[in-house]
């Protein structure tokens, strides 16, 4: 083969390299530890829907549910370091990470409502702890609701006193950790995955966590009760690797951009009624006893809790919880 035509077999053959990269599509994995019927489970598979028919398959979402890939604790660091896209993990867990700013969202009574909190995570607080993100190589994209959380043990959970000596599994988050011990409880930092056995086998004796992660984890069949507490929020961040979403042609991430937005506004629809619908589930299953306190439990519970607020002021910055409290008192709500 002469010179000339060895080039131009070459350049072909690259012209079908291209050609056949092009034509791969864009994966996105995404990645999280609760069931695939949970609020956050069936929002990914929303997305997934709505980003592969919006981009006519240019985009393919492989979603991963509960811990299948990486168990909590594992998969920020595969996000940062591009193992997989996209996460929605609960904001508890961006401390470990060096963004203690986000166990706001743990802070016992700092919500006194959903309506404060859409106007915290959808208001320049939202944003602006998003930005805190970007250093760590992270873009978030959405915050999602997962619901109010309840306690659950072996015994009926009332009055601050009845927590006294108990292990409880919590989340990996100092401000939890706080609330846990303003109770006398010693608590358990456990991965998501690890709670129903830790449950069944007495590594804990209990936990808080939101109805439906309660329900689709079947914590009702380890746990004889659980007290209707509502004392602080959980619910999620969904973030992407930022190079990879800087990366995208900007019309695909457009149409991404506006796919998470109606994933989102249904996640939270979803969150709000699954909420609402698994407390008749829990007691249908004739394991678990479903306790409702009265005010006087209700105000012993958020007495021992409410100083919580201040004692973690200096770890979260206390501007953030002034933020919270501005958009509560705009809202008539007064502490
Ligand atoms: C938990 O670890 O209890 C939750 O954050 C799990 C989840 O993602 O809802």
């Amino acid at each position: 083969m002469n010179k000339r035509l060895l080039l131009l077999v070459s350049m072909l053959l690259l012209g079908a390299v291209f050609n056949a990269n092009a034509q791969q599509p864009i994966v996105i994995k995404f990645s999280h530890v609760v069931a695939r019927d949970t609020p956050k489970g069936m929002a990914a598979e929303r997305f997934k829907e709505l980003a592969e028919q919006r981009t006519a398959g240019k985009v393919k979402v492989e979603v991963y549910p509960n811990s299948q890939l990486y168990k909590d604790g594992e998969e920020m660091e595969a996000l940062q370091l591009g193992a997989v896209q996209m996460l929605a993990p609960s904001m508890s867990k961006f401390g470990p990470m060096g963004l203690p700013q986000f166990e706001l969202f743990d802070l016992p009574y700092i919500f006194p409502n959903r309506d404060v909190l859409h106007k915290v995570t959808q208001g320049s607080v939202g944003r602006d702890l998003f930005k805190l993100l970007e250093p760590k190589g992270i873009v978030g994209l959405a915050y999602w609701d997962n619901g109010f959380k309840m306690m659950s043990a072996n015994k009926p959970l009332r009055m601050p006193a009845d927590y006294k000596g108990l292990k409880m599994r919590i989340k990996s988050s100092k401000v939890l950790e706080a609330q846990m011990r303003a109770l006398g409880v010693q608590p358990q930092v456990m991965a998501f995955s690890e709670v129903y056995q830790a449950m069944q086998t007495g590594v804990v004796d209990g936990s808080e966590n939101s109805l439906p992660n309660f329900y689709t984890q079947k914590f009702f069949e380890v746990q004889k009760y659980l007290s209707l507490t509502a004392h602080g929020y959980d619910g999620y961040a969904v973030i992407v690797n930022k190079a990879f979403w800087d990366g995208l042609p900007a019309n695909i991430r457009a149409t991404l951009e506006k796919a998470m937005q109606e994933a989102s506004d249904y996640e939270n629809e979803l969150s709000l009624k699954e909420n609402q619908d698994d407390i008749g589930k829990i007691k249908a299953s004739g394991r678990c006893e479903v306790i409702a306190l009265t005010d006087a439990e209700q105000a012993a519970l958020r007495k021992a809790l409410v100083p919580v607020q201040k004692e973690m002021a200096p770890r979260i910055g206390a501007k953030w919880i002034e933020a919270v409290q501005k958009e509560a008192a705009a809202l008539g709500y007064k502490d």
